[in-house]
This record gives structure tokens, C-alpha cells and sequence, in this order.
């Protein structure tokens, strides 16, 4: 039984998305999860996943382990006492801890091939929040955008605790995201947003209402068939990011080397510090720019076209 899930990025709204306010997140097809679940000869549940050196039966993981615990929480779920004899591939693409949601795609993925494997699916309203369980016992306090866009596969409007919102676009539009190859320490810099909104709220609010406003724009013009007007807003939201202090220098220079490059828009995607970026960008000067953002020290482009 074989099951696979997509990558994404945040197009808008990340942090003031902890603080209720919507963000707008996307699926990248371009890296994904694929995993696969047979029967075994070997007594036990056996684990393959090379991309972090995985090789080893379940009983035998630390308790931690992020791997383990989405299978053992999925058997708890699912009240299954007796552990399957069964042999677990996962192979991924994903880039782990650079913001595009490689925890949430093994998650997804994991729980999709065991669970047809032992004929009990899950709708999709139970997979997601079960990955946001596991979510929350790896990082602390997340919103919840990561489990939704992958779960659903496709481009989501996202508030905590709102009912889930799809959307469309009403033309396909082309971005390329530049890994700045430094991993994205995401639960921290959440950590010190907090800190710094607990002594100024007056100030973090009313930043997280101007990039609230940006992300119902956003949604509105991919919406409307004008995401070429969406670069400013992209700009914008970046300098809300820099003021609470999760852009990095290394961020910056991908940013403007994008912009430079004749992108019509950029900012950093996703917990930041670290992790990844993404540029607005005509198709014709995709190839250019991800040129661009490679000579400004990118580890890597991907460009992704959303539709
Ligand atoms: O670093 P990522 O892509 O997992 O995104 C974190 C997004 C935040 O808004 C900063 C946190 C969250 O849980 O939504």
C-alpha cells in the first residue's frame, strides 16, 4: 500500500497566523513524501526511512522519536494492541526544518498508507487532526496551517479554530522558493515573538491586523485572477516580518537578490531566521531569478507554479 504527500510554503501570514489572524499556505508538488507498507517475515513493525537514517523495528526507537510516535499514536487511535508484522518504506524529498513542512508530510503520508494497509481509512478531517496532535508534541504551540494545506492538498485560507477554507485560483501563478540552507529554527522564533508581544501588544497587534489585512487581499486577487498585483504585498509583509524580527540577513539577501533579479515580489516563508524564501515571478524569468538567488549563496530553487 503506497501513499504520498506534497511539500508546501506559506504565501502569507505566517506568525500573526499563531495570534488568529488567516495566513494563506500551498501545496509544492515539486518535493513530496512516498511511502510504502507490505507484509513482513520479520516479527514487528520494520522501519526504512534512509532520509534520516531510519533502519530499525518500532519497539527499539527512542520514545521521542518522531517517526515512532505518529505509529503509535495511529495504532492508539485506531485501538490496535498487537503491533502488525509489517515492513514500512518512507522516502522523501522534502528538506527537513526549512519551512516546508517536511513533519507534516511523513505525518500525513505515514498515517494514509498504514491506515488503508489495516482497511481503516480516516477522512480527511481525522488525518489532520492527527497530524496536528503529533504536531503539537514536536513544536510546541503550531497553528495548525502545516497538517491542513498537506492533508487537503491544495491552497488553503487558514485561521486557528475557524473551519477550513480552500480556495482556487482563478489563474495559475509561478514562485520560486530559495533555501538559504540554514535550518529554520521555527519553534524559537515563535518563542520570541511571544516574548516580544507580551511587552509591546499595542505595537504586535496592530502589525498583525496590517498583515491580516494583506492576507485577505491576497486571497482575494489569486482569487480574481490578478496574482501579478500580489508582489507589493509580498514586499509589505516582508517588512512586517523583518519589524518582529524573524527575517535574517541571509533571508534579506535572497529577497533582494530576487527583486533585483526581476521578481515582482519577495519574502521569507514560513518560522524564519533560517529556512526558506519565496519571489513572485513572471514564468519567462523563473529560471533567471532561481540563477539569481543560487549566485546570492540559495542551497537550492524550486519553481513551483500554483493552479
Ligand atoms: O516554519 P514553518 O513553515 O513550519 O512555519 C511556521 C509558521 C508559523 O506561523 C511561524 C508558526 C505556525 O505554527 O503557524
Amino acid at each position: 500500500m503506497k501513499s504520498s504527500a506534497p511539500g508546501k510554503i506559506i504565501l502569507f501570514g505566517e506568525h500573526a497566523v499563531v495570534y488568529n489572524r488567516p495566513a494563506l499556505a500551498v501545496p509544492v508538488d515539486q518535493v513530496q513524501v512516498d511511502v510504502e507498507v507490505s507484509d513482513s517475515d520479520k516479527l514487528g513493525v520494520w522501519i526504512d526511512a534512509p532520509m534520516v537514517d531510519l533502519h530499525g523495528e518500532l519497539s527499539t526507537l527512542p520514545s521521542n522519536h518522531p517517526i515512532g510516535t505518529v505509529i503509535l499514536k495511529l495504532f492508539q487511535h485506531l485501538g490496535i494492541s498487537l503491533h502488525p508484522n509489517i515492513s514500512v518504506t518512507i522516502r522523501s524529498t522534502i528538506p527537513v526544518a526549512a519551512g516546508l513542512g517536511s513533519g507534516a508530510a511523513v505525518s500525513v503520508a505515514l498515517i494514509r498508507a498504514l491506515t488503508s494497509f489495516l482497511d481503516h481509512p480516516l477522512s480527511n478531517e481525522r488525518v489532520n487532526d492527527l497530524v496536528f496532535e503529533i504536531e503539537k508534541l514536536h513544536h510546541g504551540t503550531p497553528s495548525g496551517i502545516d497538517n491542513t494545506v498537506i492533508t487537503y492538498n491544495m491552497p488553503v485560507y487558514y485561521m486557528k479554530d475557524k473551519p477550513i477554507e480552500t480556495f482556487k485560483p482563478g489563474k495559475p501563478f509561478t514562485i520560486v522558493i530559495g533555501d538559504t540552507g540554514i535550518p529554520a529554527p521555527t519553534k524559537e522564533s515563535v518563542g520570541d515573538v511571544r516574548r516580544l508581544w507580551l511587552r509591546d501588544q499595542n505595537r504586535f497587534e496592530s502589525i498583525f491586523n496590517e498583515v491580516a489585512q494583506i492576507s485577505t487581499m491576497a486571497r482575494h486577487l489569486i482569487e480574481t485572477g490578478r496574482p501579478e498585483l500580489l508582489g507589493e504585498l509580498m514586499d509589505h509583509n516582508h517588512e512586517f516580518l523583518q519589524q518582529i524580527t524573524v527575517s535574517s540577513p541571509e533571508l534579506d539577501v535572497l529577497v533582494v537578490a530576487a527583486r533585483k533579479a526581476g521578481a515582482l515580489g519577495a519574502k521569507l516563508s514560513g518560522g524564519g531566521r533560517g529556512g526558506n524564501m519565496i519571489a513572485l515571478v513572471n514564468p519567462a524569468s523563473a529560471e533567471s531569478v532561481a540563477g539569481a538567488l543560487r549566485s546570492a549563496g540559495a542551497k537550492r530553487t524550486i519553481i513551483t507554479t500554483i493552479q
